[in-house]
């Protein structure tokens, strides 16, 4: 492979999703030419602040907002429902997406109601037990993809292919002659696995067909190769960045294993989920929250169940972008960090949301497990214990933390203030104690703090002095 002359930035959900990536990618898209998303669905929820305007992205790539070229890739799972729904409601709000600004890949899968109903019947099925997943019908499009049962976009575009696949699918149960249609054995499936499941419903085959061809007919002029393109810009010496969607902690291999999504939001997703090599890939950048949130069930060792956990959730207005449900929130965990940086080998972390600590004092940063229940006080990591007891493992691992005295709680107003005189000053246009946080996490973790977030709004960051 010859050296491309373009420039490859992956920006990565450090921690369990929500950290603020559709910011980040926001204010990084200037230096852009094209934002590519390379996997998940609409579980995920960006936000992207501009003044008193507030935009929501599920399957739109973040750069859509200032109008860069936005790549839908390969490793995407995409409900046309929604984007449409997406495509409408940003007309109304004065951008125009047409095939100009988005291109969506011929070989993304696309997500049909059948796995919508999969999902909701097992959570539900699962009682106590559940993931929590966000009920978008993720998991279940990814199964099919790996079981080579998956509908792609280039074939739901064109509604005889459509209509013929909805129509022969039958491979849901491999059930044999009397299957007739995908919905019905989905339905079927369903009704045998969860038999008092009231989610178990799917509409009727010829419904689906009718409702998805007309969305095939709306969604066709966006179809690309987005693989192509992506690689043809990056030759011409085009930027290209591209926008995780989860968290790293979500990972289907890497993460808290069976709490996690279905796809791979680490950096080798991006390589994957948009047909790169990893050697085009020049930087990769965390995203990561000054302490930790997580949606759904799974473990969360430095999780706080406290009225400083309630205070943390109500300032930082921690309920999800997609569900609306309550996040959980917890102390900042370095262990987390470092095997993020593991996996993904970051060149850079965002730090996002330092101002919603403001005014809790003192401040705690988890920065090593005991394990073995701590026998001895004498087993510890600095890495996040994934196999210890809790996560999936033996033994009993403790977070450790050191205190840090806190700083004011700033009104937003100030916190812009500092966001303005940052331009000149990097973190030192931080309160003290504030940017002694932030230089203890960098610090701790080993990898540069490269920005440091305090408001939800695009111009509400400091970027560190080069
Ligand atoms: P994403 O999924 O990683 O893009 O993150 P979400 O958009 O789901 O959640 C992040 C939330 O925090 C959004 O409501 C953002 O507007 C908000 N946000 C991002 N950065 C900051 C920050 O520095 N301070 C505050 N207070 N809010 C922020
Ligand atoms: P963004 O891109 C936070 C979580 C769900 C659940 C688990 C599996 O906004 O950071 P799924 O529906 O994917 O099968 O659910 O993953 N989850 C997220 N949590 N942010 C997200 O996306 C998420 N996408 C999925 O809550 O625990
Ligand atoms: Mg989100």
């Amino acid at each position: 492979m010859k050296k491309t002359a373009g420039e490859a930035t992956v920006i990565v959900g450090a921690q369990f999703g929500d950290e603020g990536k559709g910011k980040i990618i926001d204010a990084m898209v200037p230096e852009y030419d094209a934002v590519v998303r390379y996997q998940g669905g609409n579980n995920a929820g960006h936000t992207v602040v501009v003044g008193s305007e507030k935009f929501k992205m599920h399957l739109l790539p973040s750069g859509v907002v200032r109008k860069k070229r936005s790549l839908i890739a390969a490793g995407v799972v995409l409900d046309p429902r929604v984007i449409k729904q997406e495509i409408d409601s940003l007309a109304a709000k004065g951008i125009k997406v047409d095939e100009h600004l988005l291109g969506i890949d011929f070989r993304t899968q696309v997500i049909f109601p059948w796995h919508n109903a999969r999902d909701v019947a097992r959570e539900t099925a699962a009682g106590e037990g559940k993931i929590g997943t966000t009920g978008r019908g993720i998991g279940p499009a990814y199964e099919d993809r790996a079981a080579r049962t998956g509908i792609r976009f280039g074939e739901f575009i064109d509604a005889k292919t459509l209509a013929a696949k909805i129509a022969s699918k039958t491979a849901e149960t491999g059930a044999k002659s009397g299957a007739k249609t995908a919905a019905n054995e989905a339905k079927k499936t369903l009704g045998r696995i969860y038999p008092d499941s009231p989610d178990a419903i799917v509409p009727p085959a010829e419904e689906i067909a009718r409702e998805y061809s007309a969305l095939g007919a709306f969604l066709k002029k966006f179809a690309c190769d987005a693989c192509l393109e992506v690689n043809g810009l990056l030759e011409a010496g085009h930027r290209v960045l591209f926008e995780g969607a989860q968290g790293t902690l979500l990972d289907n291999d890497f993460g808290t294993y069976p709490f996690v999504t279905s796809s791979h939001p680490i950096a080798g997703g991006a390589c994957v989920g948009a047909g790169v090599s990893p050697r085009a890939i020049n930087r990769i950048e965390g995203v990561g929250k000054a302490y930790v949130t997580r949606v759904g069930s799974g473990p969360f060792p430095t999780e706080l169940n406290d009225g400083i956990g309630e205070r943390i959730r109500e300032k930082g207005a921690e309920y999800g972008t997609t569900t609306g449900r309550p996040r959980r929130v917890g102390w900042l965990d370095i262990p987390m960090l470092r095997y993020a940086d593991y996996l993904n080998g970051f060149t850079g972390i965002h730090l996002t949301k330092l101002d919603v600590l403001g005014g809790i004092n003192p401040l705690k940063i988890c920065f090593e497990y005991q394990l073995d229940g701590g026998r001895a006080g004498k087993t510890k990591t600095s890495v996040f214990p994934m196999n210890s007891g809790g996560f999936g493992g033996v033994g009993a691992a403790e977070p450790v933390y050191l205190e840090l005295p806190g700083f004011p709680d700033l009104p937003q107003a100030e916190w812009r203030k500092a966001a303005a005189e940052g331009v000149a000053k990097g973190f030192s246009a931080l309160p003290e104690k504030a940017r002694e946080y932030v230089e203890k996490a960098g610090e701790l973790i080993g990898v540069p703090i490269l920005s440091v977030s305090v408001g939800p709004e695009r111009n509400e960051i400091i970027w560190a002095k080069k």
